[in-house]
């Protein structure tokens, strides 16, 4: 039985944990704990942010999602970045990370946000398989970044 829910302040050695295992599989990013510890602190602390939790019986959290508010001028709405989705691995094939992406969409649906985007890294194909299999399109933009 698995209990989705908003994550907590209590919920973030945990969450370090799994951003941990995300990252080692994303070619962009870097496992830093001091950066993934101050990043969830800036956003369970945000208004326009959300982190969700997957729990599993015995109160272990075994995957995690988030999602941010941002304002688009195409949509003239408020529309949602999702990030960091990660089921952790003895936990997939299960359907967690399905439930958890319903359960941000609902959350998302309730806010008003007319569209839902996230970066997916294009070698990932497992990845892309899965939100292909959650009805996610594709689009012809491509990621840029400047530091
Ligand atoms: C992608 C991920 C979140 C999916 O979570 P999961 O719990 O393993 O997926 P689920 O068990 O909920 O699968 C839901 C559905 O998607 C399908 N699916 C899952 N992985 C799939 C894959 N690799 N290829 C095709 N379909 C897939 C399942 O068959 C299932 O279909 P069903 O509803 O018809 O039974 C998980 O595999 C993961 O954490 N991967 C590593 C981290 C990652 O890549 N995150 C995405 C970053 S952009």
């Amino acid at each position: 039985m698995i209990n989705l829910r908003a994550a907590e302040f209590g919920d973030i050695e945990a969450l370090i944990l799994l951003l941990a295992e995300l990252f080692a599989i994303e070619a962009d990013f870097q496992v830093d704990s001091k950066k993934q510890r101050a990043g969830l602190e800036l956003l369970l602390n945000s208004d326009d942010g959300q982190i969700f939790v997957a729990q599993n019986e015995v109160g272990q959290i075994v995957g995690m999602c988030s999602v941010q508010i941002l304002i688009s001028t195409a949509e003239g709405a408020k529309v949602g970045l999702l990030e960091d989705l990660i089921v952790s691995a003895t936990y997939r094939g299960q359907g967690i990370g399905k439930q958890l992406l319903q359960h941000l969409e609902r959350w998302a649906q309730q806010q008003g946000l007319t569209r839902l985007q996230l970066l997916a890294d294009k070698h990932n194909q497992p990845a892309l398989d899965f939100y292909a299999q959650q009805d996610w399109q594709t689009t012809q933009l491509i990621a840029l970044r400047k530091s």
